[in-house]
């Protein structure tokens, strides 16, 4: 015997609990018999039952349809469900419209819907409000503490990878500075004010400091928060005098039409600017301890089954220019060749290469940007081929 609980109070147990159960049930249901009737018909779609029941309840209908109405606008009833009950509510009236002859209700219905449509909108609108600013590649919307910024009648930061990286490479900052994970820093302005995190370059030296100009960070909804959606208009005189005070370079005489090279979305295109050799880093801050970053120059041929789609080359010399060695090792890829199964839907939920393409590095849409390898043809040289991959 498994417990020492005799059956027969078990029993009773488990019936007097069905009890307890149905009288809370029954205690609830206090709809009519005609609202249930017009429910099961409305919802079965049978309208000759409905034009029935309509004619035989006129006189309890514009009480029936309120009580619905007060159901569905009390506080706390979920959106689905309060839509649903307005629609009852909306059927039930336009037939008592049709029978009556008097249009009054169905239009207070049709008003408290689109009121209610309104406001959900709204607060949709509401939550996506700072959204537009994440269209340039690497953008960030901070707003851990969007209730303690409101309060002191600040709207939340806009950190701008893109502005950051004219100046720096990626691991001035990550790892030293910053774990390259959003919102896995803890970052508030105790830590800024005690020159760490933002604080280890907003000193008010390297870069302005944080105990003025509060809104050129809490930048969302502020006039200033343009200039850091629009990298084409960029004042690149401006750009090459901070290079110089930070220890690094810029020549914008040496771009092509002497603007910067910019990708369909409107962000930087950084393998073109690299390419015409315009920006040379600044060193990073001590605390990211950039100077022990190594260099590894080997190329790896990704090779897609799929014949249509061509294959990829990674390259550890442009990415190690950038990136410390554990910014990928161990993860997201393990250093060991072809111990990495990669596919496009991982890598599109932030794994393997996503992990930087399609959030800082350039994003997914620009397919032929890493397919750009021809599989037909002697193939590039010098590529270590990934050979007989682990299958997924
Ligand atoms: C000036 C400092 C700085 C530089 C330079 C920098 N980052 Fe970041 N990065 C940050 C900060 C700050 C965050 C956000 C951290 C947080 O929310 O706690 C971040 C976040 C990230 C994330 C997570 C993004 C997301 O949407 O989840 C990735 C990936 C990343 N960085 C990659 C890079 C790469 C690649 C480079 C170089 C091309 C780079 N970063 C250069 C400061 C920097
Ligand atoms: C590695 C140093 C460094 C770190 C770390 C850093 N910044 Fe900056 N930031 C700069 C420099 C340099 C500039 C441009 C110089 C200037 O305008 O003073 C800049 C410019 C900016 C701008 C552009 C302002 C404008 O009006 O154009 C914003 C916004 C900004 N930083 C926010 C942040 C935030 C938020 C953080 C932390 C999440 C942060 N920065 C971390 C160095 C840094
Ligand atoms: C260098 C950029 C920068 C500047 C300048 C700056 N802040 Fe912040 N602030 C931040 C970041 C980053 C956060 C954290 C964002 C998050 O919660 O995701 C923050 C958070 C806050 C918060 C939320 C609570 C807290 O203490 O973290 C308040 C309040 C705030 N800032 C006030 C100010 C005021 C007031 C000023 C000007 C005197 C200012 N900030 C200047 C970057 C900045
Ligand atoms: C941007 C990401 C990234 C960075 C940064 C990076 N690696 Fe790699 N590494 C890879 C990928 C991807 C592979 C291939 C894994 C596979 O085939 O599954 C790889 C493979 C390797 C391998 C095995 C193949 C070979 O080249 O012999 C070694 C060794 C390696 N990495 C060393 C390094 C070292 C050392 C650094 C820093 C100097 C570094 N990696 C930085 C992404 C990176
Ligand atoms: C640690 C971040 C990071 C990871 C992980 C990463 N990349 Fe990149 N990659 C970059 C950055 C930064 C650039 C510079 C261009 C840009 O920012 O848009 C770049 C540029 C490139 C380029 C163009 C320049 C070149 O090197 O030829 C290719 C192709 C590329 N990446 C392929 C890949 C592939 C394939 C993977 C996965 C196997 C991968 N990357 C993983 C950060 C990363
Ligand atoms: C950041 C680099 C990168 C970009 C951008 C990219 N791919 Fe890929 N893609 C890869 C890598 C790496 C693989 C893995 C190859 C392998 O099988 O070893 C891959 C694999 C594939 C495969 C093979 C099946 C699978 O899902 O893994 C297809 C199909 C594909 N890519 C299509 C596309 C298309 C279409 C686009 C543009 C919308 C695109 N890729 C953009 C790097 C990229």
């Amino acid at each position: 015997m498994k417990s020492a609980i005799p059956g027969r109070i078990v029993c009773g147990l488990v019936a007097a609990s069905i009890l307890v159960f149905m009288l809370s049930a029954t205690a609830g249901a206090e709809n009519s018999r005609f609202r249930e009737d017009f429910t099961k018909s409305y919802r079965a779609g049978r309208i000759s039952a409905l034009v029935y029941l309509v004619k035989a309840n006129k006189e309890t209908i514009p009480a029936e349809v309120r009580g619905i109405m007060d159901e569905a606008l009390a506080p706390g009833t979920p959106y689905a469900e309060k839509m649903d009950l307005l629609d009852l509510a909306s059927a039930m009236a336009s037939m008592y419209r049709e029978a009556s002859n008097d249009p009054s209700l169905a239009d207070e219905v049709l008003g408290v819907q689109r009121r209610e449509i309104d406001k959900e909108n709204a607060r949709l609108a509401e939550l996506k409000k700072w959204d537009k600013y994440e269209l340039v590649t690497g953008n960030i919307v901070m707003k851990g503490s969007e209730a303690a910024m409101a309060e002191a009648g600040l709207t939340p930061v806009i950190f701008p990878h893109w502005t950051h990286r004219l100046y720096y490479d990626c691991k001035a900052c990550h790892p030293g500075v910053f774990r390259p994970e959003r919102g896995g820093n803890g970052i508030d302005m105790a830590a800024i004010y005690a020159a760490e995190k933002c604080g280890v370059c907003h000193d008010g030296k390297t870069a302005f400091g944080a105990e003025k100009d509060c809104a050129r960070c809490h930048a969302a909804g502020r006039p200033g928060a343009e200039r850091l959606m629009d990298p084409g208009k960029l004042d690149l005189k401006a750009v090459g005098e901070t290079a110089t005070r930070l220890g690094g370079a810029w020549r914008p005489e040496r771009l092509a039409d002497k603007t910067l090279p910019l990708d369909r979305f409107n962000s930087i295109d950084w393998t073109r600017l690299a390419r015409s050799m315009v920006r040379r880093a600044a060193p990073g801050p001590a605390a990211a301890e950039s100077g022990t970053v190594k260099r590894h120059g080997s190329k790896i041929l990704f090779e897609p089954r799929m014949d249509f789609i061509k294959n990829v080359v990674f390259d550890h010399g442009t990415h190690t220019e950038q990136s410390a060695c554990s910014s990928c090792h161990p993860a997201p890829f393990k250093a060991e060749l072809g111990a990495n199964p990669v596919s496009m839907r991982e890598m599109g939920s932030g794994k393997h290469c996503g992990a930087c393409h399609g959030k800082v590095a350039f994003r997914f849409a620009e397919c032929n940007r890493c397919h750009s390898i021809d599989k037909t043809g002697p193939g590039p040289a010098g590529v270590l081929t990934r050979g007989a991959r682990p299958r997924r």
